[in-house]
């Protein structure tokens, strides 16, 4: 049998396992002989959300033998089943089907799905195999790498959770066909970011072949994938948990999260808003002339070229209540505000930036109004 091409990408992050990122086309048909090398026992607990399940949780059936015990449990689709009381619920389901530690929790679907079903394997019986089978383009080159795993609090996103790495990541770029071009859009957000973190040849890259991308022609999808995957496994192997470069990959999104949460995370969704915070900090590189000459006019080009637009125009007052929610975030120390500027393809920097120049940057986002 001729079996499908697949590239492979080894992770070596701190205080874990090495393990590998598979990444191809229709290569879901590998996963039990993958599975067989690691080693782990027959029993296998897959979470996925409907829109995901019903499209495609045969394929991922189909190779397996009947040996393997497999239970499948579908979680409602959307952030809130980031919960504790989701998570509860599926402990019961893990316990109930007498599912034991040597088994293996595959989260099968986008970053919601990812997180929290990362979130119960860190936890389960303090900790069981994980495989992340990522399908949202944001899930295959942000959420499913680098280990963050959580759930949310009533109090807010994100609050609860730990590192845990995967014993492998299955990444199937064909699935990304039948994505929402909304969510398709929220992942060229942080495309982009990796293209300015990772440097001149990434960028130009996405310059020449914007057009294709957004028409998800397969071979410059798989190739951009493995390029932005490349940039986060080596800015997590530098920096796993978090206590510096890491936090490069934050571009774009001290003002993207002030936009989500202004905008109450309806009308723009956070890559929508990680593009629009990307213009912001290109603007306070430019206004705190640290901006390379150049720079401004390929970035802001490139964006431009993407569908995605402000919910509306912003005035003064509305301004400084972005800039409220920007001082509530965790990025603000001394009472300052700190973000991640840019000074060339390829290079950026952390600093504090002054009121006035971050309500300028907003105030150009006006240009990209509805
Ligand atoms: N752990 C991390 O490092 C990390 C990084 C970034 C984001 N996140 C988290 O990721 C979440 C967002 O992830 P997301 O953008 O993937 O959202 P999501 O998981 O809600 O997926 C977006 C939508 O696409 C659908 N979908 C996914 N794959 C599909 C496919 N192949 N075909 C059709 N529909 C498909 C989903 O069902 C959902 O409706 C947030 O909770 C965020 O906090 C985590
Ligand atoms: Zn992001």
């Amino acid at each position: 049998m001729n079996m499908p091409p697949i590239k492979t990408i080894r992770v070596h992050a701190d205080k874990a396992d090495p393990y590998k990122i598979y990444l191809g086309h229709n290569i879901y048909s590998r996963l039990p002989a993958l599975l067989e090398d690691l080693k782990v026992s027959k029993q296998i607990a897959v979470i996925s959300v409907p829109p995901v399940s019903n499209l495609y949780l045969s394929k991922i059936f189909e190779p397996f033998g009947a040996e393997w015990q497999i239970i499948t449990r579908d979680v409602k689709d959307g952030e809130q089943s980031k919960s504790g009381d989701v998570a509860s619920s599926i402990y019961t389901w893990l316990i109930e089907n007498g599912f034991e530690r040597n088994g293996t929790i595959i989260a099968f679907g986008g970053g919601v799905v990812g997180d929290l079903a990362g979130f119960i394997a860190a936890t389960y019986l303090r900790g069981t195999n994980l495989v992340h089978v990522p399908t949202s383009l944001l899930a295959q080159i942000d959420s499913s790498i680098g280990g963050k795993v959580g759930i949310n609090h009533s109090l807010g996103k994100n609050l609860i959770g730990s590192f845990y790495q995967p014993k492998l990541v299955m990444t199937d770029v064909s699935v990304l066909q039948t994505l929402d071009m909304v969510e398709y859009i929220c992942g060229l957000g942080e495309v982009v970011k990796y293209g300015i973190l990772a440097g001149p040849s990434f960028f130009q890259l996405l310059e020449d072949n914007i057009a294709e991308i957004l028409d998800r022609k397969p071979e410059i999808q798989e190739e951009i994938i493995e390029q932005c995957i490349r940039q986060k496994v080596e800015i997590v192997r530098q920096d796993t948990f978090e206590t510096g470069i890491r936090s490069s990959l934050n571009l774009g999104h001290t003002f993207g999260h002030a936009l989500e949460t202004y905008f109450s995370y309806q009308e723009l969704k956070h890559g929508q808003a990680v593009l629009l915070g990307i213009l912001c900090s290109v603007q306070v590189s430019r206004l705190m002339r640290i901006l390379q000459e150049g720079t401004e006019r390929r970035i802001m080009n490139l964006i431009s070229k993407i569908p995605v637009s402000l919910p509306g125009k912003l005035d003064d007052k509305e301004i400084d209540r972005l800039l409220d929610i920007m001082q509530r975030d965790k990025k603000v120390s001394d009472g300052k505000i700190h973000v991640i500027g840019i000074e060339n393809i390829g290079k950026v920097q952390k600093g504090a930036v002054e009121k006035e120049i971050l309500k300028k940057a907003f105030n150009i986002l006006n240009e990209f109004a509805e």
